[in-house]
């Protein structure tokens, strides 16, 4: 185990300032080390939700007043939740002034996609295909958390699925492992910048190490049970990209993988992390999650649960109380080797050094910084510009879109509509309720003749992040005078979709298409009058397939953050074309989840015979409603002359010609996908392994050429070998998923 500890030391092989810098402050770790208690170790493995206005008086009982001893006695580390600059800086000060050796905590908080501004939910980033975006939506929710005393996020969360009905796909990069490499890497640098010690970074997390968007049936939390080979080559990739991209920190999981919890496993942390990837932050577990162990069912008590998670290498004890109360006594009765407190006490403290808090544990603490910093003009610019091009474009018939300008009569129907906190979505922790720009609102910014009638309500009451929403299934009131205000309108702006806390942790469904009322709702008022604008606002793939057959133009809007509305006004009306394309398989049918475009063949795939036996089901497609990397614009793009260029004995070059056939300037996504049709491992249909973002002009054509690599054309074998076979490859150049000029090429 000696192995870990001395991580540090071993990097130090190139430029010599580094190296310096790096010894330095490796002797200055190990002296504070040689001072510190078994207890004061432990201590800083040990992290507590906050617990009390720390800027009160001292809790006088219970958990609160535990906390305050542990945290004037050096058994704490870290502490989540505690936000703003005068309530960190009074922890902070609690910690530093009165335990022995004044080690300063490290301030966590869930900066998700945003602080008090908020950008788009994950999902609907990761629409845009915009890794410049995405870094610097990151970089401004980093800025804006710093700017709060915290200095570290939960963020980015990595984690691949597959399944709509899982509520936390909202906080994902979506089903590919390819593009959530990009996007993981994107987000680190975003969070993490090139300093951890300035004020406007944060340390990142990588999360949740590892399966759990591999969740069964959808439902949160539930048991993972993949084999090596899906977690070598479809969940590990994105952990990999964020260790690659730097990312300071990981969070293991509540699931269990193949019958061991992920916060219990060795071969995840130890053998694949901290060996195979020689990462040299540290892993914090997550909520409760050493503590969890137990309730799978997989050690006795906590003492037990404690004993597993510290020797399978989870670092830090998220609100278990497993390590502060038992691990001394592990390590004094040689239940757990003393080596691996050590290199985990070394990954916090390095964590410590390099945010610059043993420099000045109060370098986040700036009142002004933070009054400056939370409500800036910049950040909401920036967030509009992220949710404009989250936004994609599903339908658009008879180019009913853009809509032809203000003076055309619009009815507004859905609750949805007017409500200015679903769009900040379900993680939220910093911004405050009703903060965002409306539909409504947008649409008045545009001064648009309109007339709005909610409908029959989707939601009751004033939902909140710890309960279920509860959805109005019976009350139709509002119906006739939505039905009444679309016979009267040119055009229907409907806007339907979940309530903000109908995604995110805890919140999976069986249903996935409209909720409540709204799919009647949105039957009748097409029956008045079918010139229907369907603006969806969700936080997970739906299944519409009525809506996608009558209704004639739909836009995927997700939850967009603060500017929601006027992102959508905007796209509405033209003055941003829009340019996303789905990061997850739209399905006809929840029955059809798990559904991705990267699936296997089967042994029957077609239907040859004109029978029942091939792979199929007798009463729906296979095929998704939308597919993996499906997107519209308000102009069109042709692609032509794929050539393939293998002289080069090391990569292939694919180069496509697309041009903008259409009248106005507009973004495509040139999306390669390639498949190996006779390797030792099945490998999936298609696969991307390479995407650009162009903007093109009216009339334009641009050569867009990939490069194929032997790192794009190999794969895990479910040992983790990677090997890349000879061979014929199939290569797919187009739009989206299902759509492509294609090619073929012989790898040596
Ligand atoms: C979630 C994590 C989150 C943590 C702290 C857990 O319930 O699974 O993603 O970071 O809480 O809020």
């Amino acid at each position: 185990m000696i192995r870990f500890y001395f991580t540090m030391v071993l990097v130090c092989i190139s430029p010599l300032l580094i190296c310096a810098q790096t010894t330095d402050m490796d002797a200055k770790i190990r002296e504070l080390m040689s001072r510190m208690t078994l207890a004061e170790k432990v201590g800083q493995m040990n992290q507590y939700n906050g617990f009390y206005e720390a800027t009160g008086p001292a809790p006088a009982a219970g958990d609160a007043r535990l906390k305050y001893e542990h945290l004037t006695s050096g058994k704490v580390g870290s502490v989540l939740n505690v936000r703003g600059v005068d309530e960190v800086r009074e922890m902070q000060k609690v910690v530093v002034e009165n335990s022995r050796l004044g080690i300063p905590l490290i301030f966590a908080s869930d900066v998700i996609h945003g602080y008090k501004t908020l950008a788009p939910i994950p999902l609907a980033e990761a629409a845009s295909w915009d890794l410049e975006a995405i870094q610097q939506s990151a970089r401004m929710a980093a800025t804006e958390g710093a700017a709060t005393g915290l200095n570290w996020t939960f963020a980015p969360m990595v984690d691949i699925y597959r399944d709509a009905r899982w509520g936390r796909v909202m906080e994902g990069a979506g089903e590919d492992p390819f593009l959530g490499s990009k996007i993981a890497a994107a987000r680190v640098r975003g969070f993490q910048g090139d300093d951890l010690s300035a004020t406007n970074t944060l340390l990142a997390c990588a999360k949740h190490f590892a399966g759990y968007g591999f969740a069964e049936a959808g439902r949160d939390y539930n048991t993972v049970d993949v084999g090596t080979y899906t977690l070598h080559n479809v969940i590990l990739p994105p952990f990999k990209a964020a260790a690659e991209a730097g990312v300071g920190t990981f969070m293991n999981a509540f699931n269990i993988l193949n019958g061991v919890p992920a916060t219990a496993d060795a071969f995840l942390q130890r053998d694949i992390l901290k060996g195979d990837w020689n990462f040299d932050g540290f892993v914090v577990s997550d909520w409760g999650s050493i503590k969890e162990i137990a309730f799978h069912g997989a050690a006795g008590d906590l003492k037990e649960a404690a004993r597993r998670a510290a020797i399978a290498g989870s670092d830090m004890d998220m609100e278990s109380y497993a390590y502060v109360k038992h691990l001394e006594e592990l390590v004094e009765t040689g239940a757990v080797d003393e080596a691996l407190i050590d290199d985990a006490v070394y990954r916090i403290l390095k964590a410590k050094f390099e945010l610059g808090l043993f420099d000045d544990p109060y370098a986040y603490c700036d009142n002004e910084r933070e009054e400056e910093l939370l409500y800036n003009e910049k950040h909401q610019e920036i967030a509009l510009d992220m949710a404009k091009r989250s936004i994609v474009l599903l339908k658009n018939e008879d180019d009913l879109l853009p809509l032809a300008g203000n003076d055309q009569k619009v009815a507004v129907i859905g609750q949805l509509a007017n409500d200015k906190t679903s769009p900040l979505g379900s993680w939220r922790i910093g911004s405050d309720d009703g903060t965002a720009v409306s539909v409504i609102e947008g649409l008045a910014a545009y001064e648009v003749n309109m007339s709005y009638a909610q409908g029959p309500a989707l939601w009751r009451g004033n939902p909140s992040f710890v309960t279920e929403v509860e959805v109005n299934e019976s009350d139709r009131s509002g119906m006739e005078e939505a039905v009444a205000a679309a016979k009267e309108a040119e055009v229907v702006l409907m806007v339907l979709g979940e309530h903000g806390f109908m995604s995110g942790e805890g919140r999976s469904r069986t249903d996935i298409g409209l909720p409540g009322l709204q799919q009647e709702l949105l039957e009748a008022v097409h029956a008045v009058n079918p010139n229907i604008v369907l603006v969806l606002m969700n936080g997970r793939p739906l299944a519409l397939p009525w809506a996608a057959e009558n209704i004639p133009a739909i836009i995927e809007a997700w939850q967009l953050g603060s500017q929601s509305g006027n992102a959508i006004a905007q796209v509405l009306y033209g003055d941003y074309n829009p340019s996303g394309h789905l990061p997850m398989s739209f399905p006809r049918s929840v029955g059809q989840v798990p559904l991705y475009y990267n699936h296997f063949s089967t042994g029957r795939p077609t239907n040859q015979e004109n029978n029942v036996f091939w792979t199929h089901y007798i009463d729906e497609k296979n095929t998704p409603l939308f597919p993996f990397g499906y997107g519209l614009s308000y102009t069109s793009f042709a692609y032509s002359a794929l050539q393939i260029d293998d002289t080069d004995p090391n990569a292939v070059e694919v180069s496509v010609v697309v041009m903008n056939t259409g009248n106005r300037t507009g973004e495509e996504v040139v999306q390669l996908y390639i498949h190996d049709p006779a390797a030792t491992y099945a490998r999936p249909v298609r696969e991307l392994k390479g995407f650009e973002k162009i903007e093109l002009s009216a009339g334009e054509a641009q050569t867009v050429t990939f490069r194929l690599t032997p790192k794009e054309l190999g794969y895990y074998q479910p040992d983790g070998t990677f090997v890349t076979e000879p061979g014929t490859f199939n290569v797919q150049v187009g739009p989206h998923a299902l759509e492509g000029l294609q090619g073929s090429f012989e790898w040596e």
